[in-house]
């Protein structure tokens, strides 16, 4: 097992099954509230350089359910921000804490800060990619249907970072993955991909639908990529997620967004709010997967 989770590729196949059957046992001790105290004396640093709800909270619940401690920070606050180098600051870090989250613009910080720092680095989200959401995703989508192997999801809007990790995980775990978005928000760049799922990107959002079990979305404008956003919207909006288009997907299809959504931009309330939504079911399960994760890495 590597130290970190930077991307998906830092876990195989078996490492994630693993960590899903974990996920597993860990919502039933929640749910029936049976004490489980494995970091119990242990404390990860959260550093949060762009705004979250659902990753700091449940990172920092998962800490406290699991007896450890979390230590929220932004980026601005530490000498980071004056100039300490990465590579001070994350062998510093590694003197006082059992592992580190971080949230930030560039995927290299993070690569570097792992590389330097001798505890842990779980990235929480870069501009290039989101492996927790991921996981936990399709932990959800193992809950719901009972398997994941030859799972079609069609993944319609932008090709950010979430689109990035989808790639990763659905091939990694024998998916098949469908992008539908326009040629210039199709993923850039793509990641190199193991596993024997099939990943395919396309334009035209009801081809992608096709007899699909997940239709899952995110965000048209991603956090630090607020440039060109009106042409953007004007560009994304037949990648709506409507009712039109989950009708045109298999009847008992499932509507999946990581959140934050923006009603009535990429996905209607109608939608949102509707029958085939699970959204929510897929927030809570962010804290499941990634206690499981905390439990294994630290
Ligand atoms: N989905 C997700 O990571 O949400 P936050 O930005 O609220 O953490
Ligand atoms: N793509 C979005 C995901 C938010 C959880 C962003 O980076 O802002």
């Amino acid at each position: 097992m590597n130290k970190d989770l930077l991307t998906i590729s830092d876990f195989n196949r078996e490492e994630i099954l693993d960590l899903f059957e974990m996920s597993v046992d860990l919502k039933e001790k929640h749910q029936k509230g049976i004490e489980h105290l494995p970091l119990k004396g242990k404390t990860l640093g959260m550093i949060f350089n762009k705004h979250s709800t659902r990753t700091r909270i449940s990172f920092e619940v998962g800490m406290f359910e699991l007896g450890g401690h979390a230590l929220f920070m932004t980026g601005d606050q530490l000498q980071l921000k004056r100039g300490e180098t990465l590579r001070d600051s994350a062998q510093v870090l590694s003197r006082y804490l059992n592992g580190i989250l971080i949230r930030t613009y560039d995927h290299d910080e993070v690569i570097a800060l792992a590389e330097h720092a001798t505890i842990p680095v779980i990235n929480g989200l870069t501009d290039l990619n989101h492996p927790v959401q991921i996981l936990s995703d399709i932990f959800t989508i193992k809950e719901k249907l009972g398997g994941i192997e030859g799972v079609k999801v069609a993944y319609v809007g932008d090709g950010n970072n979430v689109a990035y990790s989808w790639m990763m995980g659905a091939s990694l775990m024998g998916m098949h993955l469908v992008i539908a978005c326009p040629k210039s928000c199709q993923p850039n760049p793509s990641p190199k991909l193991s596993g024997n799922g099939n990943v395919e990107i396309i334009e035209d959002p009801f081809e992608a639908v096709k007899n699909a079990d997940i239709i899952y979305t995110d965000v048209w404008i991603s956090m630090g990529k607020e440039e060109d956003t009106e042409n953007k919207k004007k560009l994304l909006l037949p990648y709506q997620i409507n009712q039109k288009l989950v009708d045109a997907a298999k009847k008992d299809s499932m509507v999946m967004h990581c959140l934050p959504a923006h009603r009535e931009l990429e996905i209607t309330s109608e939608v949102l709010d509707g029958k085939h939504s699970i959204v929510f079911d897929q927030a809570e399960n962010r804290l499941h997967v990634q206690k499981a994760i905390l439990e294994t890495l630290l």
